[in-house]
């Protein structure tokens, strides 16, 4: 609800209040962030007071020395009137960088404006626009505040209106700005690399300026939009956090200053690094939407509160009920070198395994018989497919499988018939050797013809083929930012705008469709990605152990739906670690369930092993797509990981545990589970595994009548049919006593016996637990 009342607007949403107040001055200051307050009509006792002049201050008026930009929080925040933080606007507007922004008027909207450049948060109903004003210059600044009462979100941003003769420039322009008195703050942001995504890096905040940031064109996977600010005492579970993410793909910008009188000023935003817009008379320029919540629920409440609000209003609404398909993808099983009937193969026991969709990745197009070929061209490549893309897909589809193709549109290699045909399509500038990544180069998507090609050739084969789902690829950042177009200043944002075109073409005329982002991996995860795309391939590292940590910093973000996880072979081929068949089911359980690896060559007991993990998946999938996640224990601070799925009614849940290296004296296991109702009976189950004999070494020959040699073929051969059962383990336990944490689980391994009880797990060892309310049963 948004009220305003005596110069003070007071946003509310179910747990939160956000009070903004109009000085007397006219400009805009920040009372107050945080837990729910009750409306009143009189606002001084959140009003900051100063009342004898700060020392060294620059007051802002000769009427009023105690009334000084710096000392206040600033909902927005400008250049030279005395405010020494950081500004969260720089507009040079062709004399000087002054820039004093005072209220004008607002409105309370019960409908919310769609954006027309940038995406839109949708199915919001609250809208408030409050219009700024230089004080003496025709700028025109107004602010944007979307309203998610259920999620405690907020969506800000800033649209700006040129309305002088002359044209100005923005140099910096922040979608939100936030300034809170510091709370201890530790500052959780995610960084990374290929194959190494979103890392947690947490910082306690000390006097000075921490950047988060994006300088390679999109979000990528060095430093994620996303950040956190856990007030010190805050937990999992309790205490103060506030989270931000941007609805933005290309280079952002996340600033947190803390300043001398121990204030946090917050923003988020375009990155300014390069960044040179020009504005000519009545343009207008729209930031993208910043998004922002709190809660006093811990990491978990901010978590739950920020996916609550991707479900609801990035995501889709076409897919909100739709399931993604469990799917077997080619790449790690084939890389490019594949044929008709070595994907035969893939897909026939694709079926046997009772997986709903086969995925043809990279190497299926034009030259494309390795990554120095072939990008931006879409003829099939008849030497690899012989009967096309419709064979394949036929072929498929009389397997009852899905369809899926993988794309990789905004590239181009120089050996392709595209380069060769348009040579000035590409990102570079024309007197200089272009940088190459992966051997390819970036297409100019700020051009409408180069946008336009796209959207035809990628139309055109989703019009001429059954295909259910694409994986859009996007292997390198931007280098040779320069265009005969636009001012390199402006093309990075301009490339966003012409990409999210691209998508809103593509997809309107394929709207069931399901679509896979994917840039290297988790090199554009962001909300401007899922806001087209149902789910984004977490990273190119499938090794379950490296996936912990990865979908472990990604879900503090992120949905668990958007999160694509595949099981992949042992060793992986990003770590070259073997970590057990169950535990790589066990970590992309928690996210959309696929395979990658070959599934003609697998043994026996792999084969038995994943029958029953997709049975396991499709009885669960909707958890993971509609419950609610809770991260327990961290791998790296724990040494092991603990999360649970909730469903929305708190009849049923998943645990997941997850061992990082095996401890010679490991300590009872007390397990607490959340979320659940207290008031009722659960059955706590784990969900049965089988070990695979290598695992216990020459200790085989402790049980068996005769001597083997552990690694002789005997016992290979019977490895590969024979397994060993895991433990069994089950209680009747109350909804109370799995939130107080009572429950202890069964004994570890501890290397001097093992029965139907002991918890083997070993490196990399994992389990599943199925809780239910046992009223349902
Ligand atoms: C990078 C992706 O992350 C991989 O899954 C695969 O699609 C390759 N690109 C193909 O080039």
């Amino acid at each position: 609800m948004i009220l305003f009342n005596n110069n003070v607007f007071k946003i509310d949403t179910k747990n939160t209040s956000y009070i903004i107040r109009i000085s007397k001055f006219n400009h805009l200051l920040t009372d107050y962030y945080g837990s729910k307050i009750a409306t009143q009509d009189d606002y001084e006792f959140s009003k900051e007071k100063y009342d004898t002049p700060g020392g060294c201050a620059v007051w802002y008026s000769e009427s009023d020395n105690n009334y000084s930009l710096d000392s206040f929080s600033m909902e927005v925040s400008s250049v030279g009137k005395g405010d020494y933080k950081e500004p969260s606007l720089i507009i040079d507007n062709g004399r000087d960088y002054i820039l004093d922004l005072v209220y004008i008027d607002h409105q309370i909207n019960d409908k919310v404006s769609k954006l027309n450049t940038l995406p839109t948060p949708h199915g919001l109903l609250e809208e408030l626009v409050i219009n700024l004003k230089d004080r003496y210059l025709d700028i025109h600044v107004s602010l944007h505040y979307l309203v998610d009462e259920e999620n405690d979100v907020i969506s800000r941003n800033v649209i700006i209106t040129n309305k002088m003769e002359n044209p100005i420039y923005l140099n910096k322009v922040m979608s939100m700005q936030l300034e809170l008195v510091n709370q201890n703050f530790e500052l959780t942001n995610l960084y990374g690399g290929w194959g190494f995504e979103g890392q947690k890096s947490k910082v306690t905040l000390d006097h000075g300026i921490y950047i988060n940031d994006s300088k390679t064109g999109n979000s990528s996977n060095r430093h994620n939009p996303f950040f956190m600010l856990k007030a010190k005492d805050a937990t999992y579970n309790s205490g103060n956090v506030y989270s931000f993410n941007l609805l933005y793909s290309g280079n952002h910008y996340e600033m947190v200053e803390c300043s001398s009188f121990n204030k946090v000023r917050i923003q988020c935003g375009i990155n300014p690094y390069c960044f040179k817009y020009e504005l000519k008379q009545n343009e207008v320029f729209e930031a993208p939407f910043a998004i922002l919540t709190y809660s006093n629920k811990g990491s978990n409440g901010a978590s739950q509160n920020m996916h609550g609000f991707i479900s609801s209003h990035i995501l889709k609404e076409v897919h909100k009920n739709v399931s993604a398909p469990i799917l077997i993808n080619n790449w790690e099983a084939t890389y490019m070198k594949f044929k008709e009937s070595t994907l035969h193969a893939i897909i026939d026991n694709a079926k046997d395994l009772k997986l709903e969709m086969f995925v043809l990745d990279d190497g299926w197009f034009g030259r494309r018989t390795d990554d120095l070929r072939g990008l931006g061209d879409y003829d099939v490549n008849k030497k690899k497919l012989r009967r096309g893309l419709k064979g394949i897909s036929e072929y498929t589809n009389k397997k009852k499988l899905k369809f899926g193709l993988w794309f990789e549109p905004e590239m181009i290699s120089i050996d392709s018939a595209l380069y060769e045909a348009h040579p000035d399509w590409a990102l570079k500038n024309d007197f200089r050797e272009p940088s190459m990544g992966r051997h390819q180069l970036v297409l100019d998507l700020s051009r409408k013809e180069v946008q336009d090609y796209i959207i035809e050739n990628v139309n055109n084969i989703l019009d001429n083929n059954n295909i259910e789902y694409v994986k859009w690829d996007m292997n390198r950042h931007m280098s040779d930012v320069s265009s005969t177009l636009y001012h390199a200043g402006e093309l990075p944002h301009r490339y966003m705008i012409g990409l999210y075109r691209v998508f809103d073409e593509i997809i309107s005329k394929h709207p069931n469709v399901y679509f896979e982002g994917c840039a290297s991996g988790g090199n554009r995860f962001d909300l401007g990605i899922l806001y087209y795309f149902d789910q984004i391939w977490t990273s190119d590292d499938t090794d379950a152990y490296e996936r912990i940590n990865i979908q472990s910093g990604y879900s503090l973000a992120y949905p668990l739906r958007c999160l694509s996880n595949h099981v992949s072979a042992a060793p992986s081929h990003s770590a070259l670690r073997y970590t057990p068949i169950d535990t790589r089911f066990n970590v992309a359980f928690f996210g959309a369930l696929g395979y990658e690896l070959d599934l003609s060559t697998l043994e026996p007991f792999e084969k038995k092993s994943i029958k029953k993990q997709i049975q396991f998946y499709k009885k669960h999938r909707l958890l993971v797509r509609d419950g609610t996640f809770y991260q327990l224990k961290d791998i790296k601070e724990d040494g092991i990981a603990i999360w649970l799925v909730v469903s929305k009614d708190k009849k049923e849940a998943v645990l997941g545990y997850y061992n990082s290296l095996q401890k010679m004296n490991p300590s009872i296991d007390e397990i607490k589970v959340p979320g659940l109702d207290e008031n009722l009976m659960y059955k706590f189950e784990v969900r049965h595994q089988e070990h695979n004999i290598h695992m216990f070494g020459g200790l085989i020959n402790q049980i068996l009548p005769i001597r083997v040699n552990e690694r002789g073929a005997l016992v290979n051969t019977i490895c590969k049919y024979k397994t060993m059962p895991g433990e069994t383990e089950s209680y009747i336990v109350s909804g109370s006593a799995l939130a107080s944490g009572a429950l202890k689980l069964n004994q570890q391994w501890m290397g001097t016996g093992f029965n139907d009880h002991v918890r083997a797990l070993a490196d990399f060892g994992s389990r599943l637990y199925y809780i239910k309310a046992i009223e349902q049963e």
